[in-house]
C-alpha cells in the first residue's frame, strides 16, 4: 500500500480565511469556513438591507434570489428550473418528508450511516402519520456492489414510499453509489432522496447524474458560502407536491419560489453565495479537490499511523475526491454520542484543534477534513499530542 504524500500547498489560501491561528482546524465538515471575501460580499448586502430595508425587500428580492439560484444551480449541474434555495440540508429533508403524504402502512427506509437529525426527522414524520421507519445496516467495509445489493434486498415496493441514502456520509465518510442506488430504487418504484449535504464544492459529480428525485445539498460547507444556503432540487414529477414548511407570500407562485420565500428573513447569504463558488474557481475547483483530497489522505495515514492502526484497517472512502476520512480510536472511546461530544471537546480544549469525534455502532471513530487552509504540520502535531490525552481516560 503507498504512503500517501501531502499535496503542495496553495499558497496563502489561509489568508483569505479569519479562522483563528491558535487553534487547528481540522472539521470543515461540519459547519465549513467562510472566505472573508465572503463574509464582506454578505455584509454589504446587509448594508444595504439596513440602509432601506423597504427596498430592499419589496423591490426586486424575489427575482435576485431567483437569479442566485440559477447560478448555484448551473454550479451544482442541476436544473434551476427544479433547484429550490433552503436554509440549510436538515431544512430541506422536512420538506421533502412532510410533502409525502405518508399514511399508516407506509415506510420510509434509509441505511445506519444516515445523519442523525435527518433520522430524527423521519422518525418524527413517521410518529405524525402512522408510517414506520426502517433502517438497513452497511457494513463499513462494504464494496459499491454490496451496497446497492443490501439496498435492493431491503426495499419493499408499494410499501416504501422513500428510500433516503446519503452521497457522502457523514459518520463514517463513505461514498455510496447513489447513481446505481437510484436506479435499482427506480426499477422497484421507490422515489430517492440523496443526502448530499458534503457534496457542492468537494465532489464534482453533478445532480444530474445522480439522477434522483430529491437531492439536498448544502452551499454552506464546502461551496464557501455564508451559513443558510442549502439546495433542494427535485424532479419535475414532484415539483407541484412539494410544500414549504411554512406557508408565506409566494405559496401560489408555486415551485420553487414558494419554497424560497419563507417571510422575513435574512436572505444576505443566498444572494452572497456566488461569492463562495468565486473564491473556489479563483483557488481552481480542482486544484482546491485535489489538494484537499490528498490531505485528508495523508492526515489519516498520519494520526492512523500515531494511534496504531494498520493501514488496512483504515475506512477506504470510496472515491479520490473524498476530502474527509476517518480513523478508529481505541476499543471502548467515544462509543455513545455524549462520549463522542465529551472527546471532541477535550480535544479541543487540550490541544487547541477542532476535530471531529463520531460514535457509529457502538464504535469510536476519528474524523479529520482537509481544506486549503490547512497544512501537514497539523495533522502530524496531532498525531504528537492525541494518544497521549487518549490514554488518559
Ligand atoms: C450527511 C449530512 N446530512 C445532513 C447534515 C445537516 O446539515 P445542516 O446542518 O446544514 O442541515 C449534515 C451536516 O453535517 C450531514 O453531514
Amino acid at each position: 500500500m503507498s504512503v500517501p504524500q501531502p499535496p503542495e500547498p496553495i499558497p496563502a489560501a489561509r489568508l483569505l480565511f479569519s479562522l483563528d491561528p491558535a487553534v487547528s482546524h481540522l472539521n470543515h465538515g461540519s459547519f465549513g469556513a467562510v472566505p472573508i471575501g465572503v463574509q464582506r460580499a454578505q455584509q454589504r448586502l446587509r448594508d444595504e438591507m439596513e440602509a432601506n430595508p423597504l427596498r430592499f425587500f419589496t423591490q426586486g428580492l424575489v427575482d435576485r434570489v431567483a437569479h442566485t439560484r440559477r447560478h448555484l444551480a448551473t454550479f451544482l449541474g442541476a436544473d434551476p428550473e427544479g433547484t429550490a434555495l433552503v436554509g440549510n440540508t436538515t431544512t430541506g429533508v422536512a420538506v421533502v418528508l412532510q410533502s409525502l403524504g405518508l399514511r399508516p402502512g407506509d415506510e420510509i427506509l434509509s441505511t445506519d450511516h444516515e445523519y442523525g437529525a435527518v433520522t430524527l426527522s423521519i422518525q418524527r414524520e413517521c410518529r405524525r402519520t402512522g408510517a414506520e421507519s426502517r433502517v438497513v445496516a452497511i457494513p463499513l467495509a462494504a464494496t459499491d456492489e454490496e451496497i446497492v445489493d443490501a439496498v435492493r434486498v431491503a426495499l419493499r415496493p408499494g410499501r416504501t414510499r422513500l428510500l433516503v441514502v446519503d452521497q457522502l456520509t457523514s459518520a463514517t465518510a463513505r461514498l455510496f453509489p447513489v447513481a446505481a442506488i437510484v436506479g435499482v430504487a427506480r426499477e422497484h418504484g421507490v422515489p430517492v432522496l440523496v443526502d448530499a449535504a458534503h457534496v457542492p464544492g468537494m465532489l464534482s459529480a453533478t445532480v444530474a447524474s445522480v439522477g434522483a428525485d430529491f437531492w439536498m445539498g448544502n452551499l454552506h460547507k464546502w461551496g464557501y458560502a455564508p451559513r443558510g444556503t442549502a439546495a433542494l432540487v427535485v424532479a419535475p414529477p414532484w415539483r407541484d407536491r412539494i410544500e414549504p414548511l411554512v406557508v408565506s407570500w409566494e405559496q401560489e407562485t408555486g415551485f420553487p419560489a414558494r419554497l424560497e420565500w419563507q417571510a422575513t428573513l435574512d436572505y444576505t447569504s443566498w444572494l452572497a453565495a456566488p461569492a463562495g463558488l468565486f473564491t473556489l474557481r479563483s483557488l481552481g475547483v480542482d486544484r482546491v479537490r485535489a489538494h484537499n483530497a490528498a490531505l485528508a489522505a495523508y492526515a489519516q495515514r498520519v494520526v492512523g499511523d500515531a494511534l496504531g492502526v494498520a493501514p488496512a484497517h483504515l475506512p477506504d472512502p470510496g472515491g479520490p475526491e473524498v476530502a474527509m476520512r476517518i480513523i478508529p480510536l481505541p476499543r471502548g472511546l467515544a462509543t455513545t454520542i455524549e462520549a463522542a461530544r465529551e472527546l471532541q471537546q477535550r480535544i479541543a480544549e487540550r490541544l487547541a484543534t477542532e476535530v471531529a469525534v463520531m460514535s457509529w455502532n457502538g464504535e469510536g471513530w476519528l474524523r479529520l477534513c482537509g481544506q486549503v487552509y490547512n497544512s501537514p504540520d497539523e495533522y502530524e502535531r496531532l498525531a504528537v499530542r492525541l494518544p497521549p490525552l487518549l490514554a488518559q481516560r
